[in-house]
């Protein structure tokens, strides 16, 4: 049913953005029918297998295939390879499966005139993935297999074959294999090393996800387990995975959802089941310590609840047609109010003359004067790109005036007038010592240029990582510290001092530029948007992604793809540490993190968190200073919204004037939904608001990612955007 709803959804919606409220309120209606419908349809399935493993041991052993000694049921748990041994090399090279020792009718050859049918199927089970203390390295992977066989897994598919596959057969599709991958080592084809794959017939996965980006580590540092989801539409061939702690409800983004047509890939009659590895120097436990499995049963007839099927679709039938006759209503009304605006932006007459009414609008310059200053825009000339544009420097010749000319680099024409004008709109009228300064502006021929200040030393990263063009001088240690005080104090700026609060919304090191005194100031506003002082965030579907650059996106974006304050500090957090640490928010340096965050944290607990500080610097630095910066910055990196410092508390610890935080131990985990608590989503919207954001999205980019949203990532070299 509710696929259907969502492909039915595609047409009014494809290619716009829905960002007004009536919009927003006529799909929470939807959503509520959505709901009611579904109430309503839920006729309870009418002829399902189901298998439920609360743990394993010998009351079911026998429900169970162990084809090799290597897998076993111990400790109540599926162990899928080895799991107690008196040396080392017993868990090397190992591959195990266990699979369920009953085979499933998973697609039926269509009886005359319909089509083929296949199974749907729902299973849910508890993982854990343990490195033993006698492990220097874990590895390799655990999964969920379908397989034509209960056998033993192919001789040589230990190590990156996961006991799926090996070098011989990998790809075949003979093999008939359908798995999920939960893998911790990173081959060539693998994202990294903490990753969700669906694999078909090969270990080259055919869509992954990074789980880091979800807040999951398969392998943290202290033990887990974790609950997966996998649900499977034989019906609409839509194949989905989510993945929380265990014990946490199952979480509104999947960390994987894909379309498949099993039938085409695995075996009439198939079984269900584990497959797991180990390496040649790298071992782990993989473990399954619950299972529930329902399959739907195409063996036999359920013709009893066809009434209510029918009863149920044509209920669902008059509710969609009332939803999205609604919806369409709203719309359109929207789309013409829209389109006008947008009408307006696109006529060069009406832009300028917008510009120049603009109240205190700085200098307009002339485009031949730009042209002349930036040589033509000459690649030399360039200082960066950022997602908007491309930054050029700019000498006048007259008085030698020095100055970075962004010119708008989008193809498309309106796209380009539209952040032209948001960005316009919100940095013409800001003001304060650390941010970049806007002198003026140029709208000729169609081109988009701004004129900001000239920042002769660059941008921090440059200084941080001494890479790009232009070879920086290391920033020292209390340059680091007063350049963390000015960001502050523009942040606090833009979030509680000007009369609209700003939200920054892409807080980068390569965003925050320093000039002559190498003070830190501010730029690139291209995302920066005005938000009502009353409420706390910016709701905005962005066609193009969840704003921002991966590392510095706080967690919580990634469900509701909206930026707040919160999410600014987050950044602001990623972007302390980076500046103590000297490494990068996204590092893959560190073994065994992704995560800057994650190695500083993992330093606090064991009380050697000034180990964190840039070596670069060769000790010369305060180590007070630094064991403040480091815990405000793992403060700021709170995984739940509403337990970040604020941009005033933010500027009294870095003064010194309040105590460092107080920083748990262990990173707290991240909970959706986290901040009901701390008031910082529209009231009674925030089920709703996030699944509406989730369904719209699975609806217009169906397959074009396994993130419901794609993070603008930004490439961070030079002067990237003023
Ligand atoms: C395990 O197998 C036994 C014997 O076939 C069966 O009675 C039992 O229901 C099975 N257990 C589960 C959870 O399916
Ligand atoms: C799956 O493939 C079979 C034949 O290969 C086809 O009959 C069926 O309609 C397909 N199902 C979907 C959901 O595409
Ligand atoms: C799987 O779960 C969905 C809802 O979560 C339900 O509608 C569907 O009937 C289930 N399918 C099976 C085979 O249990
Ligand atoms: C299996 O289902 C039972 C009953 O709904 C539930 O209590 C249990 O937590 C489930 N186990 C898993 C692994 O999901
Ligand atoms: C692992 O090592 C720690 C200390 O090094 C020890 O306390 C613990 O018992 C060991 N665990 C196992 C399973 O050997
Ligand atoms: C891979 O497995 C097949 C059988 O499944 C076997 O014939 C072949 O020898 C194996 N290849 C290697 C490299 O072990
Ligand atoms: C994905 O699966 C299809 C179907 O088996 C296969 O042909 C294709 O090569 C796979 N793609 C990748 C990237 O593995
Ligand atoms: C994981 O599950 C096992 C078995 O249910 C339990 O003994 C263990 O305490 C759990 N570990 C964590 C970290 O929750
Ligand atoms: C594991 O395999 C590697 C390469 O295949 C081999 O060099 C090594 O000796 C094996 N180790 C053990 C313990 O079997």
């Amino acid at each position: 049913m509710r696929s259907t709803l969502l492909i039915s959804l595609k047409s009014p919606f494809s290619g716009h953005r829905l960002c007004f409220p009536a919009a927003a309120a006529a799909t929470k209606l939807l959503l509520l029918l959505l709901f009611a419908h579904e109430t309503l349809a839920s006729s309870p399935p009418s002829d399902y297998l189901s298998f439920s493993f609360p743990s394993f041991g010998p009351d079911n052993r026998g429900n169970f295939t162990f084809p090799t000694t290597d897998s076993r049921d111990s400790q109540g748990a599926l162990q899928i390879t080895p799991d107690t041994a008196n040396d080392d090399s017993f868990f090397l090279n190992k591959s195990g499966r266990v699979l369920l020792s009953r085979r499933f009718r998973l697609w039926k050859d269509p009886s005359s005139g319909n089509r083929k049918r296949t199974a749907s199927f729902n299973t849910t089970f508890f993982i854990n993935i343990f490195k033993p203390n006698g492990s220097l390295i874990p590895g390799e992977g655990l999964s969920f297999l379908i397989s034509p066989d209960d056998g033993a897994p192919p001789p040589g598919s230990s190590g990156g074959y996961l006991g799926l596959t090996n070098s011989t057969i990998d790809g075949h599709s003979s093999n008939q294999i359908v798995a999920v991958e939960f893998d911790t080592v990173k081959q060539s084809y693998d994202p990294d090393d903490n990753h969700v794959g669906l694999n078909i017939n090969s270990i080259v996965s055919n869509k992954t996800a990074s789980l880091s980006l979800f807040g999951i580590q398969l392998l943290p540092p202290n033990p887990a387990n974790y609950t997966v989801w996998i649900d499977y539409d034989g019906g609409a061939g839509q194949f989905i995975v989510h993945m929380a702690l265990q014990g946490k409800p199952k979480p509104l983004t999947p960390v994987l959802e894909a379309r498949l047509n099993l039938s085409d890939y695995v075996n009439q009659d198939s079984y269900f089941g584990f497959a797991a590895s180990t390496g040649a120097a790298d071992y782990q436990l993989n473990c399954v310590l619950a299972w529930n499995l329902t399959v739907e049963n195409l063996d036999e007839k359920g013709g009893g609840n066809l009434w209510k099927i029918l009863v149920g679709i044509a209920a669902g039938v008059v509710v969609i047609a009332l939803a999205v006759g609604l919806l369409l209503f709203w719309h359109s009304k929207e789309r013409r109010k829209k389109m006008k605006r947008r009408m307006a932006a696109l006529d060069p007459s009406v832009l300028t003359g917008t510009l120049k009414s603009l109240p205190g609008m700085p200098k307009e310059f002339e485009y031949k004067d730009l042209r002349r200053a930036t040589n033509g825009f000459e690649e030399k000339m360039k200082l960066g790109q950022g997602g908007f544009g491309i930054v050029y420097k700019g000498v006048f010749a007259d008085d030698g005036t020095q100055v970075a000319v962004k010119k708008f680099s989008r193809e498309d024409n309106m796209n380009s007038q539209d952040d032209f004008l948001k960005e316009l709109t919100v940095i013409n009228r800001l003001r304060h010592k650390h941010l970049v300064s806007l002198l003026g502006w140029c709208h000729e021929n169609g081109v988009l240029l701004l004129v900001y200040d000239y920042m002769p030393n660059g941008s921090l990263d440059q200084h941080l990582y001494r890479t790009g063009s232009a070879v920086r001088p290391l920033l020292p240690w209390n340059r680091r510290v007063q350049v963390a005080a000015d960001v502050a104090s523009a942040l606090h700026y833009l979030h509680h001092e000007y009369n609209e609060c700003v939200v920054h919304r892409d807080l980068k090191s390569s965003n925050v530029m320093l000039d002559a005194a190498f003070r830190g100031r501010l730029g690139d506003f291209g995302l920066a948007r005005v938000i009502d002082i009353d409420k706390t965030s910016y709701a905005e579907l962005e066609a193009a992604g969840v704003p921002g650059t991966l590392g510095y996106i706080a967690p919580e974006c990634f469900h509701t793809a909206r930026a707040t304050r919160e999410s600014d500090v987050f950044a602001f957090g990623a972007l302390l540490l980076e500046l103590v640490c000297g490494r990068r928010p996204r590092c893959s340096t560190l073994p065994g993190f992704n995560f800057l965050v994650d190695w500083v944290w993992m330093l606090h607990r064991e009380g050697t968190i000034t180990e964190a500080v840039d070596e670069k610097l060769g000790g010369d630095y305060a180590a007070d200073e630094a064991f403040r910066l480091l815990m405000l910055g793992l403060a700021c990196s709170h995984p739940v919204p509403g337990e970040r410092p604020k941009a005033a508390g933010i500027i009294q610890i870095l003064l010194g004037t309040l105590p460092p935080p107080v920083v748990p131990p262990f990173k707290p985990g991240f909970m959706w939904p986290a901040a009901e608590t701390s008031g910082e989503y529209e009231a009674g919207g925030v089920g709703l608001t996030s699944m509406s954001t989730l369904l719209l999205n699975s609806s217009l980019n169906y397959s074009s990612s396994t993130l419901p949203w794609t993070p603008r990532i930004v490439s961070n070299v030079g002067q990237d955007d003023v």
